[in-house]
């Protein structure tokens, strides 16, 4: 494996020492992504969210910063991103606020429609079965809730087989039931956020 791939591997699923690191040096990285989102202030307080794919843990503690008297919650299915989301979010987690959890996308450990807003940030394009997976999270989320996905688009076109043009990808969402879909581009930075209303 050359090191590029074990990088790739360890933004996949960080794990160990240079895992832990990973996820430190993304919680730094990702945090022009964070303002975004706020600027885009799609978060109300007293929500219910969830960050699947949470990492580092750097997204939650921005949500909770966002949401003062909802509930965040986060899943990673690496025990490592688990350990580091949590350690990012102490406080908020010993008092409840915060809950994360290590799950997979494809199988989300919460009932039918428990989610008010749902972000999945620079993660989908690792995801085994991205039709499946979105349809796992449209389960869990509330009537009229919201799915917003952000991500660099290199990222997309590199990992990515299909649902990397924004047609495919939109009409993917329309199939799972999302109502709305709004998909919108940062052309400075090459990001792309995608937001499903169910
Ligand atoms: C590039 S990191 C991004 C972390 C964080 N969202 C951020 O913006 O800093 C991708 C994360 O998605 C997680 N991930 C990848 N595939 C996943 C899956 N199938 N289910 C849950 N988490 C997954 C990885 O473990 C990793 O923590």
């Amino acid at each position: 494996m050359t090191i590029l791939q074990k990088l790739i591997q360890q933004a996949k699923k960080p794990k160990g020492f240079v895992g832990s690191l990973m996820l430190r040096i993304m919680n730094k990285a990702h945090k022009g992504m964070n303002t975004w989102l706020m600027r885009q202030e799609v978060i109300k307080d007293g929500d219910t969210v969830l960050d699947i794919g949470c990492g580092g843990g750097n997204t939650l503690r921005s949500l909770s910063k966002m949401n003062p008297s909802g509930t965040i919650y986060g899943i990673d299915f690496s025990a490592q991103a688990v350990q580091e989301s949590i350690k990012t979010n102490e406080t908020d987690v010993a008092n409840g606020k915060v809950i994360v959890t290590q799950a997979s996308v494809s199988s989300i450990p919460y009932t039918d429609k428990f989610f008010d807003t749902i972000t999945a940030f620079k993660t989908h394009y690792f995801w085994p079965d991205l039709a499946n997976d979105v349809k796992e999270v449209f389960r869990v989320l509330k009537d009229g809730g919201k799915f917003i996905i952000i991500s660099e688009l290199y990222k997309i076109n590199y990992h990515m087989k299909a649902y990397k043009t924004k047609p495919e990808i939109q009409q993917l969402f329309e199939s799972v039931g999302f109502q709305t879909v709004t998909i919108q581009e940062n052309t400075q930075k090459g990001w792309l956020c995608i937001t499903g209303l169910k």
